[in-house]
């Protein structure tokens, strides 16, 4: 008999950045990270274990995932054929870590229809296999990913810091492009990796913004968290911009966005920007500062969406 199982799971905004692997293969990192999951957004996915042959259905439309198979094989290598479907609230591979909460929510829903009972370090350490960002959505509030020691990864899973009760932040998210990024993350860090000058300096920060970051989240000390966090982004945006051919992921509108981040400081607003892979501006304030942070951003972007932390992924039931 077919078992169904449904989970929902939010993205998490890096505010210490993960990009670069030491393991590929596994999705191990070369860095530490720190992130903030997000309410809100999410990711609803409904996997059925047990079906004639495997099926994926992506906000309506039928698709072929590898990865998602392949996470699927290392939950169960003699598995049977699986149905996941699965959509997104929110735009789909364009800097808003949509592979984050779509990996977290598969492995949640696929392991209570498997009928396995996994902890939350081991579902952490599966969904990291479909996508590195993917393992500190298991959790909700602030979460650390662990690089681990082990050859095998089985140590390098996300790690709570402070709950989504811990401190009332807000992330304003500001669209810059709703376009499908051209370079994914995997690709997208191999070549920084391979080319960027800048790859030691990036790869050496990365304990120390953690350390930082972890205190200031521990501290509640939003100036101390914003400034490593931007740090944390122009470094990596750095590895990108110098690596050759340049990973630019940058819209004008962007650079508009930045700009005004700088002026809302300026003008005494506790206000800090962070990018990932794309041209999205999300703005880490307090929540009393939110509604004057994203009337100042809403000129230079398509939308603005105001978010507080969020909870792991979880099933519905
Ligand atoms: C820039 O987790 O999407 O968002 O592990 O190759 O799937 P893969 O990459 P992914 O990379 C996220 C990179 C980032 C920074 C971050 O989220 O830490």
């Amino acid at each position: 008999m077919p078992v169904t199982a449904t989970a929902l799971a939010h993205p998490n905004i890096a505010l210490v950045k993960y990009w670069g692997k030491r393991d590929v293969a596994l999705n191990l990192p070369a860095v530490p990270s720190l992130s903030l999951t997000l309410d809100g957004y999410r990711t609803r996915t409904e996997v059925t274990w047990g079906v004639e042959q495997d099926e994926v259905v992506f906000g309506g439309q039928p698709v072929v995932d590898r990865k998602i198979a392949r996470v699927l094989d290392l939950l169960d290598p003699d598995r049977p054929g699986v149905r996941v479907v699965t959509d997104n609230d929110f735009p789909t591979g364009a800097g808003l870590a949509s592979s984050a909460s779509g990996f977290a929510a598969l492995v949640v829903a696929a392991a209570a229809a498997s009928g396995r009972d996994l902890s939350l370090e081991a579902l952490s350490v599966l969904a990291r296999r479909g996508s590195g960002s993917a393992c500190r959505s298991l959790y909700g509030g602030f979460v650390a990913w662990r690089m681990g020691e082990r050859a095998d990864g089985t140590d390098s899973h996300g790690v709570p810091v402070a709950d989504e009760g811990h401190w009332d932040v807000r992330m304003v998210v500001a669209l810059a492009s709703e376009a499908r990024k051209a370079v994914g993350s995997t690709e997208g860090m191999a070549r920084s990796r391979d080319t960027s000058p800048l790859w030691p300096s990036w790869l050496a920060g990365g304990e120390r913004d953690v350390a930082e970051a972890r205190q200031a989240v521990l501290d509640r000390d939003l100036e101390r968290l914003g400034t490593v966090m931007e740090r944390s982004t122009f470094a990596m945006h750095g590895t990108m911009t110098s690596a050759t051919p340049p990973l630019l992921y940058w819209q004008p509108a962007s650079v508009a966005l930045l700009h005004e981040v700088f002026a809302l400081r300026a003008r005494g607003i506790g206000a800090w920007a962070t990018m990932d892979a794309g041209p999205q501006v999300k703005v880490l304030c307090l929540r009393a500062d939110a509604d004057a942070v994203a009337e100042a951003l809403a000129p230079h972007a398509l939308r603005v969406v105001v978010h507080g932390p969020g909870p792991g992924a979880r099933l519905v039931t």
